[in-house]
């Protein structure tokens, strides 16, 4: 018993606090999308996770930090982000083919688990697992860092942050949130996610929301996931390092950085959110209610189950294999994670 209750409670520790957006903004990222979602897409997201709880999606909302941090879901690291090899703060942009590697990333992600969590042809297994990663995905595209390669998205940008010694990307996935939030538990998130609702349904996002979704079709989501990802990265170069990364490394980022970002950290969380809900509004009203009108043509589950799953995506690799970037190989020094605590220590 007790190796395994150690190994739990390593993974917990690991898998703590240094989750892409942290546990607490995955979180809450699904509350707000819960909030938005049609009667008829909760009951099917509730069948698919067989969760009727009121947290039936912010309850997997880190599942894939926790699968990528394992032996058996490693191969699923790169889908936390795409590595944008623009040069901040001068250029920010981003760029699907120069950008997503040949192992896939966040785009490619959404793609393939799109048309995965709609195809009736998928296990019962294999439809929750696209869920969960598109939960969890949408999420990690709207944080600035995970749209960005320099310094491994700011991974190895060493910065102090209100008494501790830690990297600027872990200071956007999990200590600025919890600094302003105040913990990082599910009702932490709830009561956030409150008010990131109250703010867009009479508030101070009332009047960007339309523009959060404009255009936003599953029947292209690698444009539109493209456009998250190029909104999110503009940030990079305006606000998360307007005057370089060595302007951060000169003091503490609290107060006065902090102050200047983390307006930042929520809109990108109600946007997060709010976008997730949609995608998940259209997933279901362009494919599985369509399908589910064809019911008498389904396989049972149970038949789905023991059947061949088709390929559904592929993604062109090229034929000969590129020298690699000065990106791509500190990303592949990193182990080809997303997210580093950098071992968060007290400064001297
Ligand atoms: C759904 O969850 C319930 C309890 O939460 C469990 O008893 C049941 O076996 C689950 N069903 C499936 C298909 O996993
Ligand atoms: C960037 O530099 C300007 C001008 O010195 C300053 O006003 C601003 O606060 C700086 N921003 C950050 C995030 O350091
Ligand atoms: C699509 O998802 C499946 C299931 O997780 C995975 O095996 C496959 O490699 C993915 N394909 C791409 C192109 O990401
Ligand atoms: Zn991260
Ligand atoms: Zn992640």
């Amino acid at each position: 018993m007790a190796p395994v209750f150690n190994s739990l409670l390593l993974s917990w520790a690991l898998t703590k606090g240094v989750a892409a957006w942290g546990s607490l903004g995955h979180a809450t990222v699904a509350y707000v999308a819960q909030n938005y979602l049609t009667s008829d897409t909760a009951a099917w997201a509730q069948g698919v996770l067989n969760d009727t709880t009121t947290s039936y999606l912010a309850n997997i909302a880190s599942w894939a930090d926790q699968y990528r941090a394992t032996t058996a879901g490693k191969w699923s690291a790169p889908f936390h982000f795409i590595d944008a090899e623009d040069d901040p703060p001068t250029t920010c942009d981003v760029d699907y083919d120069r950008d997503c590697g040949d192992t896939g990333c966040s785009i490619s992600a959404i793609l393939n688990y799109t048309q995965r969590v709609s195809d009736g042809r998928l296990s019962v297994d294999h439809t929750e697992e696209a869920l969960k990663f598109l939960v969890h995905i949408i999420g990690d595209l709207t944080q600035p860092l995970h749209d960005e390669a320099y310094e491994v998205g700011g991974n190895d940008i060493a910065v102090t942050f209100n008494g501790y010694s830690d990297n600027l990307h872990s200071d956007w996935d999990t200590y600025m949130p919890e600094q302003l939030i105040g913990g990082y538990s599910l009702s932490d998130a709830q009561s956030w996610a409150n008010s990131l609702i109250e703010d867009i349904t009479s508030g101070q996002y009332k009047s960007m929301a339309t523009d959060w979704i404009d255009g936003d079709t599953t029947s292209d989501p690698v444009t539109t996931a493209t456009r998250w990802a190029s909104d999110a990265n503009a940030f990079v170069c305006t606000v998360v390092m307007p005057n370089g990364s060595a302007a951060l490394q000169t003091g503490d980022l609290y107060p006065d950085y902090y102050n200047s970002v983390i307006g930042t950290i929520e809109l990108q969380i109600a946007k997060g959110g709010y976008r997730l809900g949609n995608w998940l509004n259209l997933i279901y009203s362009s494919g599985i209610a369509k399908r589910d009108l064809n019911a008498e043509d389904q396989l049972q589950s149970r038949d789905r189950d023991t059947l061949p799953e088709p390929e559904l995506v592929s993604r062109d690799i090229p034929a000969a294999s590129r020298s690699l970037s000065r990106a791509q190989l500190a990303r592949e020094a990193m182990g080809g994670s997303c997210c580093s605590s950098g071992k968060r220590k007290h400064a001297p």
